[in-house]
């Protein structure tokens, strides 16, 4: 396994590269995450050929399963969340790879069993020591896994493992520090992934190489030339069976503090210096240690909340949140936030950033728009349409791409003007779908690559950021209080007002 001492990491963004033999214990095998995201994107990384034969995963749970029950498992859901088994041949070699290891998360016997067990492994295996440990179960474990990892010395050699950390990680400032407080103990951290998948997203990554291997856009990224921009993470999908962590998420910490910020940050950080892990996070972090909710002392300026009802989706009614399995009826989690943020910093000072991100909106869409300013002088006046600024979208997804709307002359005599968008999609471009984005981090954290990863720094200066507005909708409240907004709709009135009082709009997507 590629130590980070050995990595320079200028491998950043380059393709075509193959981790070291290690097994990948997988912490929660028996949930979710590992059926429909984990494994099958392991698997697509064997289809792909960047996995060394070696590779071996294991999974750990408290549900007494064979390695026989746990393949068949996997199985399903390779078959049903992948491309497919494909080739009967590759997933015989890989299931050879698969075990499973059953213990208690908070015994330190279990943690014994699974240490002897991993050694036998390396001998079978060939994995030489390389270890993964990836903690894809409920965040309230995730400071007793860590911790009996460090008490085991699974943790200890800093340069063959590792340690992957779902997201949320903490709750709030406060338990965010204390969960790195806690990682910082048992291990370093160049041994410490905290996954946010939308790093994960080739769009998303496309956005660095957008405005740093392109000259001309980057003279007009600045409060010069730029009026404002909004970041959209649109989705269709309720809350799901996810209830019970959910309520006492909330569209904030679920999405904002994380995949929002995010985008967030590398569209308004300064270029790094290199391509490499550290460069990158630091400049993430700076940016967001300049950010700041616009309006403090009056957060119903700059922070908008809310809660679906029932509505239509697709020509289908479908619930309010209050009405979903496992949501209390007086509930006051938002499932919508929007909010207005200022970077006091040369490039950005008075440029507003709008978030918005919300659950049963109209359409699933992730957006970054950058909106220029107005021509200084209209000369057109006579034109019977009006003139609209310049906008660039970078589409996260679906329909992947970048396009930008400018003005044209419409044909025939008279002097009309329209808006047009000139088109990037990266479907027709390169012919291909992109693909999940676990399938590229699970690679990059095999390999010892932290730049899609975030460090404790950034994620404690996201959740510092939004402090005050996390304060406020804590506070106890009347769930009468809460704006709600039909299902099927674009949210609630008062996230238009929000853009509205500068004298702007969403843009409609
Ligand atoms: C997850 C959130 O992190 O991201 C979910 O917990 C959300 O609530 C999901 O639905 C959205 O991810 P994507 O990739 O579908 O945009």
């Amino acid at each position: 396994m590629v130590s980070l001492q050995e990595n320079p990491l200028r491998v950043g963004l380059q393709q075509e590269r193959t981790p070291d033999p290690a097994i990948l214990v997988i912490f929660g095998a028996s949930g979710d995450l590992t059926q429909r995201k984990l494994v099958p994107a392991l698997y697509t990384l064997k289809q792909q050929r960047r996995l060394p034969p070696e590779t071996t995963i294991v999974g750990f749970a408290r549900r007494e399963w064979s390695h026989d029950y746990f393949r068949e498992q996997m199985r399903e859901g390779i078959e049903q969340f992948a491309n497919g088994l494909g080739n009967e041949e590759l997933w015989q070699e890989f299931a050879r790879g698969l075990y499973y290891c059953s213990g208690d998360i908070d015994r330190p016997e279990s943690y014994q069993k699974l240490k002897a067990f991993l050694s036998e492994l390396d001998e079978e295996r060939r994995t030489r020591g390389n270890r993964v440990f990836y903690l894809a179960v409920s965040p309230k474990f995730f400071p007793e896994a860590i911790q009996q990892l460090g008490n085991a010395q699974m943790l200890s050699d800093p340069s063959k493992q590792r340690l992957v950390i779902e997201k949320p990680f903490g709750h709030d400032l406060r338990s965010a520090q204390a969960l790195n407080q806690v990682v910082r103990q048992v291990c370093r951290e160049h041994q410490v992934y905290r996954i946010d998948h939308y790093l994960g997203k080739e769009t998303v990554q496309n956005l660095l190489v957008f405005r740093f291997a392109n000259a001309i856009f980057e003279p007009l990224w600045n409060r010069q030339f730029v009026d404002n921009v909004q970041i959209t993470v649109a989705e269709t999908v309720g809350v799901e069976d996810r209830a019970g962590y959910y309520e006492s998420s909330g569209a904030l910490r679920d999405m904002v503090q994380n995949h929002l910020m995010q985008l967030f940050c590398l569209t308004a950080m300064e270029p790094p210096n290199a391509l490499d892990a550290d460069s990158i996070r630091g400049e993430k972090v700076k940016v967001v240690q300049a950010t700041h909710l616009a309006d403090i002392r009056n957060l119903d300026k700059c922070a908008v909340r809310g809660q679906y009802g029932a509505g239509m989706m697709r020509g289908q009614p479908v619930k309010g949140y209050r009405q979903e399995p496992g949501v209390s009826q007086e509930s006051t989690t938002p499932t919508y936030a929007a909010l207005k943020l200022m970077i006091d910093n040369w490039r950005w000072q008075g440029v507003p950033f709008y978030l918005r991100t919300g659950k049963r909106l109209s359409k699933k869409v992730t957006e970054i728009a950058v909106q220029f300013r107005e021509v200084p002088v209209l000369i057109f006046q006579s034109a019977a349409q009006q003139v609209n600024p310049n906008v660039l979208a970078l589409r996260i997804q679906p329909n992947e791409g970048i396009s930008m709307r400018f003005e044209v002359k419409m044909p025939g005599p008279d002097l009309r003007t329209r808006s047009v968008d000139m088109d990037f999609g990266y479907g027709s471009a390169f012919g291909i779908t992109t693909s999940d984005a676990y399938d590229r981090l699970l690679l990059d954290c095999m390999i010892g690559d932290q730049t899609l990863f975030t460090r404790a720094d950034e994620v404690e200066a996201a959740w510092g950021m939004l402090t005050p507005v996390l304060t406020a909708w804590e506070a106890p409240t009347n769930p009468s209080t809460i704006p709600t907004y039909e299902a099927g709709t674009w949210g609630p009135a008062a996230a238009e007002a929000l853009v509205n009082q500068d004298g702007r709009r969403w843009r409609r997507l």
